[in-house]
């Protein structure tokens, strides 16, 4: 599985979206934060704004909901046309029916762990999934400096899928920039979250490449 570098547009200029996801034309998918006030103390967006990005967007979106209830909400942002939805673990009541019903429906699914949540609960998951995400900061803002023992977790899961001859990937998301992307690629991380060190750069295509270029060293 070759890396992909997912910016998140969560702290891009969001007065002009269609503009900042042509920035990040050169990266894999771009990555979408909705938040619901209730599951983070932050508030972003939700589906209408998902369903008028995806006809424009020219990446595919990987839309990550830390909300509320993602038995009820996810499934439809799979049905909009996102490439892959991620639902968080701490949120939903049937993983497994969830994970399953995004892939009914033409969606990648993939599951979210907080920094405190272990992987050991929900193992039984892992088959169900496209990717699992390794939060590296406390999910609902931007900015938020690495958080270095989730190198160890990321190791664990990468075990985890290897033992059960798996094809996940893992995706870290939080505080991933030129100092630490090395360390969660060689842990095993293999798909990077990037927002201020994307969309702070003065030149985002040149930081994309700089980061693809580290996490493929
Ligand atoms: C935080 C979001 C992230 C955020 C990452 O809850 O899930 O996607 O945008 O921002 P940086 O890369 O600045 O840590
Ligand atoms: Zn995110």
């Amino acid at each position: 599985m070759g890396i992909r570098i997912t910016p998140s547009i969560l702290n891009s200029d969001v007065s002009d979206l269609r503009a900042q996801l042509d920035l990040i034309a050169t990266a894999d998918w771009a990555h979408v934060d909705v938040m619901d006030n209730h599951f983070v103390p932050n508030l972003t967006w939700g589906l209408p704004v998902v369903e008028a990005l995806v006809p424009i967007t020219p990446v595919p979106l990987d839309i990550h909901l830390m909300i509320t209830d993602p038995d009820r909400w996810a499934p439809a942002y799979a049905e909009a046309g996102a490439q892959s939805v991620t639902f968080h673990a701490e949120a939903a009541s049937a993983p497994i029916r969830l994970a399953r019903e995004l892939r009914r429906l033409g969606a990648r699914s993939a599951m979210a762990l907080k920094p405190t949540t272990e992987l050991d609960a929900y193992l039984p998951v892992l088959p169900e999934l496209d990717m699992l995400l390794v939060m590296t900061v406390e999910p609902g803002f931007g900015g938020q400096s690495f958080i270095d023992p989730m190198l160890d977790k990321i190791r664990r899961a990468r075990r985890a899928i290897a033992d059960r001859d798996l094809d996940i990937r893992i995706q870290v998301d939080g505080g991933i920039n030129p100092d630490t992307i090395e360390r969660a690629a060689e842990a095993g991380a293999d798909t990077f979250v990037a927002g201020t060190a994307v969309f702070r750069a003065e030149d985002p295509a040149g930081a994309i490449a700089r980061l693809r270029e580290l996490a493929e060293a």
